[in-house]
């Protein structure tokens, strides 16, 4: 194909604020790859925290190009590439940031994207690219946390959803991305999900599949879900959100099954400052690991910390990409959660997206559209 005008969102340098729009080579797909025109993508809190900090994501090479949640129509497909052909809808995700492929082209903030064709679904013609947008790296990490080998390794979900396995998955942090999407795979692989999150979006988790949601700024929760577990055998628990990891080792100690955790967010400081405080970081990092892993070992619980991206190279991906989405979506039994809200079309929107992001969401994902 012909190479396309590109235009994207530049990060130029570490802590470079705002994204820069400039022209941008055109990449052609690798032999399993595809290009999309993208048309809409989410905003991560991994992309401010990329953009803030100067701590993570060391080997990123300049410029970059941030935007991990991308949909779009496909208009070049690499040789061996047999599931996807020109036109297509799709969703997928962006692996620009990947260490392995550390590569721009790659990105979600710009008009064409290359894809790995194992990490992109096809889209179903009732819902729209900003629905779909909001899918993947609250997905992904959702997916590495419960079925990697290294993680919880819970049986796979299917469709139609699996027998039951007669276990309750904990899931700390519910209404989030990451927790929305785990609710609903790991009921889809046959477990019961008993969830946290603000009363507010106690109807959206249940609707998702969760059998019971609590508030997880109350002061008996953990003694409220301890009880809940009563009878119940768990099949290990994912921790999203500040604070979650402690509370969750907490209840696992107390309950009949697996005792594993996986945890999705870092004890890192809540909001993460324009110029990270370097040594306070690390400081917070080190202490608030070393004080899980004493806790965790104390009660015979195996932790693991989650990177969303491992799925990429490893089976789970094409599990989810290639078996589970594409059915999933197309027989309306897996929903993009939490819903698009789109607050701009153009890639100079991408900046003032992350910084609404920055400021929080409830149950939202900020997306744009190209
Ligand atoms: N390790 C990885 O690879 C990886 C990948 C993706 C995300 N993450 C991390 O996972 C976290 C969630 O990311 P996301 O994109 O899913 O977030 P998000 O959707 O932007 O999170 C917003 C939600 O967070 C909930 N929340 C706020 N504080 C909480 C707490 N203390 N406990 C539980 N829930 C809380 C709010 O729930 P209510 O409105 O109901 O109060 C809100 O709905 C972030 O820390 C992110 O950096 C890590």
């Amino acid at each position: 194909m012909s190479a396309l005008s590109n235009q994207a969102a530049y990060l130029f340098e570490k802590n470079a604020t705002p994204l820069q729009v400039r022209s941008a080579p055109y990449t052609s797909p690798g032999p399993d790859e595809i290009v999309i025109r993208t048309h809409a993508v989410a905003v991560n809190p991994v992309d401010h925290i990329i953009q803030d900090s100067s701590l993570i994501y060391g080997h990123l090479k300049y410029p970059a190009i941030l935007g991990f949640d991308v949909s779009g129509e496909v208009v070049d497909v690499g040789k061996n590439v047999t599931r996807f052909r020109q036109g297509d809808r799709v969703v997928g995700s962006a692996p620009a940031t990947d260490e392995k492929i550390n590569s721009p082209a790659y990105g979600g903030f710009q008009l064409y994207t290359v894809l790995l064709s194992h990490m992109a679904s096809p889209l179903p013609d009732t819902l729209s690219y900003e629905e779909a947008s909001v899918i993947p790296l609250g997905l992904d990490t959702a997916a590495c946390g419960l079925f990697q080998k290294d993680q919880l390794a819970l049986q796979y979900p299917s469709v139609p959803t699996a027998k039951s396995t007669g276990k309750t998955l904990l899931v700390w942090g519910g209404s989030t991305s990451v927790g929305c999407n785990a609710i609903q795979i790991a009921v889809a692989a046959g477990y019961e999900v008993i969830t946290t999150c603000s009363p507010r979006n106690f109807d959206l988790v249940k609707s998702l599949g969760a059998v019971q949601a609590f508030d997880y700024n109350s002061s008996t929760v953990v003694s409220d879900i301890k009880n809940a577990f009563k009878g119940r055998t768990t099949a290990g628990a994912m921790s999203i959100g500040h604070g979650a990891a402690h509370k969750c080792l907490d209840i696992l100690a107390a309950c009949k099954g697996d005792k594993a955790l996986t945890m999705v967010s870092y004890p890192m400081p809540e909001s993460t400052p324009k110029h990270f405080v370097v040594l306070q970081t690390v400081f917070t990092y080190l202490t608030g690991m070393i004080s899980l892993w004493i806790k965790a070992k104390r009660h015979g619980i195996r932790t693991g910390l989650i990177n969303g991206y491992t799925l990429i190279h490893n089976e789970v991906g094409p599990m989810i990409y290639q078996d589970y989405l594409p059915k999933a979506l197309a027989e309306n039994k897996f929903v993009p959660a939490p819903k698009a809200e789109v607050v701009g079309h153009g890639l100079e929107h991408a900046q003032k997206a992350m910084e609404i992001l920055r400021e929080g969401v409830s149950a939202k994902k900020v997306v744009i559209t190209l």
